[in-house]
């Protein structure tokens, strides 16, 4: 496989590199850069775990090659926390036991992101549905659900929508 040059802003960092033309996002993430926080819970673009943003949306790391991306920024969830204080998002999972065991948490926690980017007072049928792409095997989504709500609040609350 050839390799191809890459320019992309990765968590404000502009990475520059020649890769394998056929590398998936997500080992990137894990392997190049030891951003482990995006996970790999299915083969099947079915679980979500993956999730980073790119331009506010919610996008799967092992559904899309590194050099589709290039020239392009995208946002880890590593890259959430601003100083030691958590996303609004991150907050609102943490108030409402929004995880058990935590694998799908980065993904549920971008997606809530990027449904508030895209409607800022969604309700519980908006969320649900927008979570079609995100499974969990621990929770029952109830807390997810009330954590992606009180998200949406404190991001309109701070701004950050
Ligand atoms: S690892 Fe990407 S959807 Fe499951
Ligand atoms: S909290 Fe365990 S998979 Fe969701």
């Amino acid at each position: 496989m050839h390799e191809i040059a890459i320019k992309i802003t990765i968590n404000d960092e502009i990475i520059e590199k020649d890769i394998k033309a056929n590398v998936l996002l997500i080992d990137f993430l894990r392997d190049e850069l030891n951003l482990t926080g995006s996970h790999i819970g299915c083969d099947t673009s079915q679980c979500g775990a993956c999730m980073i943003l790119h331009n506010d949306k919610a996008i799967k790391a092992c559904s899309i090659l590194v050099a589709q991306l290039n020239g392009e920024k995208i946002t880890t969830i590593e890259n959430l926390q601003k100083d030691g204080v958590l996303h609004p998002m991150q907050e609102a999972f943490r108030n409402n036991h929004g995880l058990q065991c935590g694998f799908c948490t980065p993904g549920m926690i971008i997606s809530g992101i990027s449904l508030v980017k895209q409607n800022d007072k969604p309700n519980e049928d908006n969320i649900r549905k927008h979570l079609e792409g995100n499974l969990c095997r621990c929770t029952g989504y109830q807390n997810i659900v009330k954590s992606i709500e009180e998200g949406a609040i404190k991001m309109r609350e701070s701004g950050d929508i």
